[in-house]
């Protein structure tokens, strides 16, 4: 399966240590795509390989498209820490949907673990999986204060978590909660072997295969794959959230995310895995590539299209000097994933779309946990099985109270840019003060423009509007992308999506001479 000659492909500019494992299925693939496919599932990541394999198991004939290739997405990004706690924490649960769902989230991310520890089991997949002690830390009173909470109740909600005296790493502390039978993975390992499994059960993946369009007839889902007409009874949208714009367009916010794969000059690697309760936060772990052991330290995660990405991984930089004998950064990559407005994802059948498609998103920094337990439940909801979870993360939830101040504040964050972005003006004398490798929204003659400058002085000019529902994009530096803060689409420099959920590429614009 190993191919030293490419690698996997990322929406990001920056490579992951990941992305050196590829994918290239062990037999060719049967691609018959008339007829109705039982389930078409849009999204090649551990979202939607591991929905594929669940329902090709249970005899339903599905077919996985992805507009790049296999972990294209956050999948390829990720830092893979496996955890039964969440970045919305046992007493956020508590305190905004109860106690019985505080239990019940405890519950499925212990489903979650067994779930990937029995496929890991059962094809003897090669993926590094192993189980870890987590540790989260305070550094101040008020931290301490918080820790308490969150091991009460943790606790509260069976979670096995105790107090410790040590934190796994260099950083004093004040209080420190371990957590046992927590875990880590290569997520393109593991996901990998699922594809793979899934093509030997008849599955069919088709990657560099964008879904345009979609429509309904008569119960029948008909989709433009790129210009393939494809027919489905179930689609599954595994892609964060669904494509134009629906409710979920506002009730998940896109953040960024910063990692580093740091060689130490000692052997002081962590043990196990640990995080700081610092905003914004810092996670620390250990992985051995090709024999070689890498600190991977993460955090100084931000809204996408807000803070400056280079000034992102310079704090990072500066943060593990800090607290380590750094020989050298081997690797520095970033990713993204959507914050709930509520804290809890939305996942499973998406009524205002009809009874047959399907959404999961709003992981959090949780999207190993979290992707493997929508596939869970979306599999079962298709296949008719009952399953505890359906109510508490339905997409359809009403929780006027939860996250009822986080709700405010993201949403008023994209209705601002909605309409800052289409009546607010700043002239700029853009194209003389713009530096090579350098982009920037600018006004000119009245129109905003997307300005990029490439290395040998060239401009190119596109439309700044995003096309999924028109705001305006920024220029990320450290991925020499054009990303979009209201929902989180993102495109290259000419303009072409990386991530959804814009359906469309930027247009081009001449420049007058
Ligand atoms: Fe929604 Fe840009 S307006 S991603």
């Amino acid at each position: 399966m190993k191919n030293s000659a490419k690698i996997t492909r990322r929406d990001s500019l920056n490579q992951s240590p990941w992305q050196k494992e590829t994918f290239t299925p062990a037999k060719a693939q049967q691609a018959d795509l008339s007829g109705v496919a039982d389930t078409v599932i849009v999204g090649a990541g551990i979202t939607g390989i591991t929905t594929a394999l669940m329902l090709q198991k249970a005899g339903r004939k599905c077919i996985v498209l992805e507009a790049g290739n296999i972990g294209f997405g956050t999948t390829g990004g990720t830092s893979a820490h496996l955890n039964t706690f969440f970045d919305t924490t046992y007493p956020e649960i508590e305190s905004d949907f109860g106690k019985d769902a505080a239990r019940l989230v405890a519950d499925s991310g212990k489903e979650a673990f067994s779930i990937i520890s029995a496929l890991v089991d059962e094809y003897r997949i090669d993926c590094d999986f192993e189980y870890k002690e987590g540790f989260l830390f305070s550094e101040n009173e008020k931290e301490t204060r918080q820790l308490q909470t969150i091991l009460e109740s943790s606790v509260n909600a069976g979670i096995a978590a105790e107090k410790s005296k040590t934190n796994d790493v260099p950083v004093p502390f004040e209080m420190a909660v371990r957590f046992s039978k927590q875990g880590q993975f290569h997520p393109l390992k593991y996901i990998n072997a699922l594809a793979m499994a899934f093509i030997d059960l008849g599955g069919i993946i088709l990657e560099d295969t964008f879904v345009s369009s979609s429509k309904t007839e008569d119960g029948i889902i008909e989709l433009d794959a790129g210009g393939l007409p494809i027919k489905t009874a179930n689609l599954v949208y595994a892609t964060h959230i669904p494509p134009g714009i629906t409710a979920f367009s506002f009730r998940s916010a896109p953040y960024r995310s910063y990692v580093l794969g740091v060689k130490l000059k000692d052997n002081s690697y962590p043990t196990g895995l640990s995080y700081d309760m610092q905003e914004p936060y810092h996670y620390f772990r250990t992985h051995q590539i090709e024999g070689q052991k890498y600190l991977i330290i993460g955090g100084e995660d931000h809204k996408t299209g807000h803070n400056d990405p280079e000034q992102a991984f310079a704090n990072l930089e500066s943060y593990v000097n800090q607290y380590y004998q750094v020989d050298s950064i081997a690797y520095k990559w970033s990713s993204q994933y959507y914050v709930p407005a509520d804290g809890l994802p939305y996942i499973g059948r998406m009524a205002a779309a009809g009874d047959s498609t399907y959404i999961a998103t709003g992981f959090n920094g949780n999207g190993m946990m979290f992707g493997t337990l929508s596939a869970k439940i979306i599999s079962d909801q298709i296949l008719g099985n009952e399953n505890p979870y359906t109510d508490l993360y339905s997409p359809s939830r009403l929780s006027p109270i939860a996250g009822f101040t986080d709700f405010v504040r993201e949403n008023a964050d994209v209705a601002w840019h909605f309409i800052a972005d289409r009546f607010g003006g700043e002239a700029l004398d853009a194209i003389s003060e713009l530096k090579n490798g350098e982009g920037k929204v600018a006004e000119l003659q009245g129109t905003k423009l997307a300005l990029y400058k490439d290395s040998n002085g060239k401009v190119t000019a596109l439309k700044p509007v995003c096309t999924h529902a028109g705001c305006i994009v920024s220029f990320n530096a450290a991925e020499q992308s054009w990303d979009c803060h209201c929902h989180g689409g993102r495109y290259d420099l000419s303009g072409k999506v990386i991530s959804g959920p814009p359906q469309k590429n930027l247009e081009q614009v001449s420049l007058p001479k």
